[in-house]
Protein backbone atom coordinates (compact mmCIF):
# COMPACT_ATOMS: atom_id res chain seq x y z
CA UNK A 1 0.00 0.00 0.00
CA UNK A 2 2.73 2.39 0.58
CA UNK A 3 3.83 3.02 -3.43
CA UNK A 4 0.68 5.11 -5.05
CA UNK A 5 0.21 7.62 -8.00
CA UNK A 6 0.08 11.44 -6.78
CA UNK A 7 -2.99 11.75 -8.89
CA UNK A 8 -4.97 9.19 -6.92
CA UNK A 9 -3.57 10.59 -3.62
CA UNK A 10 -4.82 14.00 -4.52
CA UNK A 11 -8.01 12.56 -5.74
CA UNK A 12 -8.80 10.48 -2.12
CA UNK A 13 -7.30 13.83 -0.47
CA UNK A 14 -10.30 15.71 -2.04
CA UNK A 15 -8.70 17.63 -4.24
CA UNK A 16 -11.28 16.59 -6.49
CA UNK A 17 -11.34 14.37 -9.90
CA UNK A 18 -8.31 13.08 -11.52
CA UNK A 19 -8.77 15.93 -13.90
CA UNK A 20 -9.02 18.62 -11.57
CA UNK A 21 -5.63 17.37 -9.57
CA UNK A 22 -4.21 17.25 -13.10
CA UNK A 23 -4.74 20.92 -13.13
CA UNK A 24 -3.68 21.30 -9.57
CA UNK A 25 -0.36 19.91 -10.79
CA UNK A 26 0.37 21.91 -13.74
CA UNK A 27 -0.04 25.02 -11.50
CA UNK A 28 3.72 23.73 -9.92
CA UNK A 29 1.70 23.87 -6.00
CA UNK A 30 2.71 20.23 -5.35
CA UNK A 31 5.89 19.05 -3.94
CA UNK A 32 7.13 15.41 -2.74
CA UNK A 33 10.25 16.04 -0.55
CA UNK A 34 10.34 19.17 -1.57
CA UNK A 35 10.56 19.32 -5.35
CA UNK A 36 7.89 20.05 -7.32
CA UNK A 37 5.98 17.31 -8.78
CA UNK A 38 3.84 17.99 -11.68
CA UNK A 39 3.01 14.30 -13.42
CA UNK A 40 0.39 12.65 -12.84
CA UNK A 41 2.06 9.52 -12.62
CA UNK A 42 4.24 10.22 -10.44
CA UNK A 43 4.97 7.83 -7.62
CA UNK A 44 4.80 8.65 -3.97
CA UNK A 45 5.88 6.69 -0.83
CA UNK A 46 3.21 7.49 1.36
CA UNK A 47 4.66 5.87 4.16
CA UNK A 48 8.09 8.50 3.81
CA UNK A 49 7.17 11.19 1.79
CA UNK A 50 6.20 14.36 2.33
CA UNK A 51 3.92 16.14 0.14
CA UNK A 52 2.82 19.34 0.61
CA UNK A 53 -0.06 21.02 -1.51
CA UNK A 54 -0.24 25.19 -1.60
CA UNK A 55 2.14 25.30 1.84
CA UNK A 56 0.00 22.29 3.73
CA UNK A 57 1.15 19.02 4.28
CA UNK A 58 -1.09 16.21 3.51
CA UNK A 59 -1.59 13.62 6.19
CA UNK A 60 -2.81 9.86 4.28
CA UNK A 61 -5.51 8.12 5.45
CA UNK A 62 -4.99 4.89 5.75
CA UNK A 63 -8.88 3.35 5.67
CA UNK A 64 -12.45 5.53 4.54
CA UNK A 65 -15.10 5.51 6.50
CA UNK A 66 -18.53 7.02 5.27
CA UNK A 67 -21.79 7.20 5.92
CA UNK A 68 -24.50 7.41 3.80
CA UNK A 69 -28.63 8.81 3.38
CA UNK A 70 -29.69 5.74 0.86
CA UNK A 71 -32.97 6.38 -1.02
CA UNK A 72 -35.12 3.91 -1.91
CA UNK A 73 -35.06 1.84 -5.41
CA UNK A 74 -31.21 1.60 -4.84
CA UNK A 75 -29.71 -2.13 -4.40
CA UNK A 76 -26.88 -2.24 -1.28
CA UNK A 77 -24.48 -4.35 -3.32
CA UNK A 78 -21.56 -4.19 -5.84
CA UNK A 79 -23.41 -4.92 -8.85
CA UNK A 80 -27.04 -5.39 -10.12
CA UNK A 81 -28.21 -6.29 -13.30
CA UNK A 82 -31.87 -3.99 -12.92
CA UNK A 83 -31.44 -1.30 -10.06
CA UNK A 84 -28.97 1.14 -9.56
CA UNK A 85 -26.39 0.08 -6.80
CA UNK A 86 -25.69 2.61 -3.45
CA UNK A 87 -21.85 2.20 -5.31
CA UNK A 88 -23.61 3.75 -8.16
CA UNK A 89 -24.37 7.19 -6.29
CA UNK A 90 -21.63 7.46 -4.59
CA UNK A 91 -19.02 10.27 -6.02
CA UNK A 92 -15.91 9.15 -7.72
CA UNK A 93 -13.70 10.29 -5.18
CA UNK A 94 -15.52 7.82 -3.06
CA UNK A 95 -16.25 5.30 -5.46
CA UNK A 96 -12.15 4.13 -6.46
CA UNK A 97 -10.26 1.81 -4.52
CA UNK A 98 -8.62 3.43 -1.77
CA UNK A 99 -5.13 3.00 -0.06
CA UNK A 100 -6.66 0.29 2.73
CA UNK A 101 -8.47 -1.84 0.23
CA UNK A 102 -11.56 -2.43 -1.22
CA UNK A 103 -14.61 -0.27 -0.03
CA UNK A 104 -17.53 -2.11 0.66
CA UNK A 105 -20.76 -2.21 2.97
CA UNK A 106 -21.34 -2.83 6.21
CA UNK A 107 -24.30 -4.36 6.46
CA UNK A 108 -27.47 -4.45 3.99
CA UNK A 109 -30.50 -2.27 3.33
CA UNK A 110 -33.32 -3.71 1.57
CA UNK A 111 -34.23 -2.38 -1.32
CA UNK A 112 -37.52 0.07 -0.44
CA UNK A 113 -35.44 0.46 3.00
CA UNK A 114 -33.72 4.32 3.46
CA UNK A 115 -31.29 5.73 5.90
CA UNK A 116 -27.92 5.03 7.34
CA UNK A 117 -25.68 2.75 5.36
CA UNK A 118 -21.98 2.88 6.34
CA UNK A 119 -19.29 2.00 3.91
CA UNK A 120 -15.41 1.59 4.52
CA UNK A 121 -12.32 0.38 3.02
CA UNK A 122 -11.72 -1.17 7.06
CA UNK A 123 -12.35 -4.93 7.53
CA UNK A 124 -11.88 -4.49 11.07
CA UNK A 125 -15.03 -2.63 11.89
CA UNK A 126 -16.65 -4.28 9.50
CA UNK A 127 -16.06 -7.31 11.56
CA UNK A 128 -17.11 -5.66 15.05
CA UNK A 129 -19.87 -3.90 13.62
CA UNK A 130 -21.96 -7.04 11.88
CA UNK A 131 -20.58 -10.28 14.36
CA UNK A 132 -23.80 -10.69 16.03
CA UNK A 133 -21.57 -11.33 19.19
CA UNK A 134 -20.82 -7.80 19.75
CA UNK A 135 -24.86 -6.81 19.71
CA UNK A 136 -24.17 -3.50 17.57
CA UNK A 137 -27.89 -2.26 18.20
CA UNK A 138 -29.55 -1.07 15.06
CA UNK A 139 -32.09 1.70 14.98
CA UNK A 140 -35.13 1.90 12.62
CA UNK A 141 -37.93 4.22 12.23
CA UNK A 142 -40.91 2.51 11.36
CA UNK A 143 -43.82 3.36 9.75
CA UNK A 144 -47.11 0.35 10.04
CA UNK A 145 -49.99 -0.14 7.50
CA UNK A 146 -52.81 -0.38 10.96
CA UNK A 147 -52.91 1.84 13.63
CA UNK A 148 -52.87 0.61 17.16
CA UNK A 149 -54.66 1.72 20.04
CA UNK A 150 -52.43 2.47 23.40
CA UNK A 151 -53.33 -1.45 24.49
CA UNK A 152 -51.83 -2.90 20.91
CA UNK A 153 -48.73 -0.36 21.44
CA UNK A 154 -48.20 -1.96 24.82
CA UNK A 155 -48.59 -5.59 23.76
CA UNK A 156 -46.10 -5.10 21.27
CA UNK A 157 -43.17 -3.46 23.19
CA UNK A 158 -43.88 -6.74 25.21
CA UNK A 159 -43.54 -9.01 22.56
CA UNK A 160 -40.66 -7.42 21.25
CA UNK A 161 -39.29 -7.26 24.55
CA UNK A 162 -39.55 -11.30 25.07
CA UNK A 163 -37.66 -13.20 22.57
CA UNK A 164 -39.97 -12.94 19.84
CA UNK A 165 -40.63 -15.87 17.40
CA UNK A 166 -39.85 -15.25 13.85
CA UNK A 167 -40.51 -18.22 11.15
CA UNK A 168 -38.71 -19.12 8.36
CA UNK A 169 -39.51 -17.51 5.18
CA UNK A 170 -38.83 -18.00 1.76
CA UNK A 171 -35.02 -20.13 2.50
CA UNK A 172 -34.77 -18.07 5.42
CA UNK A 173 -34.17 -20.00 8.80
CA UNK A 174 -36.82 -19.27 11.82
CA UNK A 175 -35.01 -17.18 14.93
CA UNK A 176 -35.78 -16.11 17.99
CA UNK A 177 -35.07 -12.65 18.04
CA UNK A 178 -32.72 -10.96 20.93
CA UNK A 179 -35.05 -8.63 22.89
CA UNK A 180 -35.40 -5.47 21.05
CA UNK A 181 -37.00 -1.83 22.45
CA UNK A 182 -39.92 0.20 20.89
CA UNK A 183 -40.47 3.36 21.52
CA UNK A 184 -44.10 5.05 19.50
CA UNK A 185 -44.13 8.43 18.17
CA UNK A 186 -46.91 10.30 18.31
CA UNK A 187 -48.34 8.66 15.36
CA UNK A 188 -50.43 5.66 16.41
CA UNK A 189 -48.51 3.65 13.38
CA UNK A 190 -45.02 4.77 13.93
CA UNK A 191 -42.19 4.00 16.03
CA UNK A 192 -38.64 3.50 16.45
CA UNK A 193 -37.44 -0.08 17.39
CA UNK A 194 -33.75 -1.11 18.18
CA UNK A 195 -32.51 -4.22 17.25
CA UNK A 196 -29.30 -6.12 18.18
CA UNK A 197 -28.63 -8.42 15.04
CA UNK A 198 -29.57 -8.25 11.16
CA UNK A 199 -31.37 -11.22 9.90
CA UNK A 200 -32.49 -11.01 6.63
CA UNK A 201 -35.82 -8.92 6.97
CA UNK A 202 -35.97 -8.71 10.22
CA UNK A 203 -37.97 -5.65 11.12
CA UNK A 204 -41.08 -6.46 8.70
CA UNK A 205 -40.76 -10.44 9.46
CA UNK A 206 -40.78 -9.27 13.49
CA UNK A 207 -43.77 -7.20 12.58
CA UNK A 208 -45.40 -9.41 10.18
CA UNK A 209 -45.36 -11.80 13.44
CA UNK A 210 -48.09 -9.22 15.10
CA UNK A 211 -49.92 -9.47 12.07
CA UNK A 212 -49.13 -6.01 11.09
CA UNK A 213 -46.75 -4.69 8.04
CA UNK A 214 -44.16 -2.20 7.35
CA UNK A 215 -44.87 0.40 5.18
CA UNK A 216 -42.11 2.07 5.41
CA UNK A 217 -38.49 1.58 7.07
CA UNK A 218 -35.84 4.41 7.70
CA UNK A 219 -32.63 3.01 9.63
CA UNK A 220 -31.56 6.23 11.93
CA UNK A 221 -28.67 4.62 13.96
CA UNK A 222 -26.10 2.00 14.11
CA UNK A 223 -23.82 1.64 17.21
CA UNK A 224 -22.58 5.25 18.02
CA UNK A 225 -23.55 6.77 14.97
CA UNK A 226 -27.09 8.47 13.89
CA UNK A 227 -27.94 9.14 10.18
CA UNK A 228 -26.62 13.05 9.58
CA UNK A 229 -30.29 14.89 9.27
CA UNK A 230 -28.38 17.37 6.70
CA UNK A 231 -27.86 14.66 4.35
CA UNK A 232 -29.93 14.40 1.44
CA UNK A 233 -31.18 11.04 0.05
CA UNK A 234 -28.14 9.23 -1.61
CA UNK A 235 -25.41 11.67 -0.45
CA UNK A 236 -22.47 9.99 1.28
CA UNK A 237 -20.09 11.92 3.42
CA UNK A 238 -16.82 11.39 5.77
CA UNK A 239 -17.34 9.91 9.10
CA UNK A 240 -16.56 12.98 11.46
CA UNK A 241 -13.70 12.66 13.68
CA UNK A 242 -15.98 12.84 16.79
CA UNK A 243 -18.00 9.86 15.21
CA UNK A 244 -14.58 7.79 14.21
CA UNK A 245 -13.25 8.15 17.81
CA UNK A 246 -17.09 7.24 19.55
CA UNK A 247 -15.87 4.21 16.99
CA UNK A 248 -12.53 3.44 18.87
CA UNK A 249 -10.80 4.41 14.90
CA UNK A 250 -7.53 6.47 15.25
N1 LIG B 1 -35.06 -5.00 8.50
C1 LIG B 1 -35.73 -5.11 7.34
O1 LIG B 1 -36.77 -5.74 7.26
N2 LIG B 1 -35.22 -4.51 6.25
C2 LIG B 1 -34.07 -3.76 6.28
O2 LIG B 1 -33.66 -3.21 5.26
C3 LIG B 1 -33.39 -3.65 7.51
C4 LIG B 1 -33.91 -4.28 8.59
Amino acid sequence: MSIERIDKLLALSGFGSRKDVRKLLHTGTVTVDGAVVTAADFHVNTEKSQVIVDGEELAFQKHVYLMMNKPAGVVSSTKDGVHKTVFDLLETEFAHRTLGGDLHLIGRLDIDTEGLLLLTTDGNLTHRLTSPKHNIAKTYFVRLRDSLSDEEKAEYTEKFKNSLEVPREHNEEAFTAKSAELVWQSSPNECLLTIYEGKYHQVKRMFKVLGNEVVYLKRVKEGTIELDPNLQPGEARELTPAEKAALNIQ
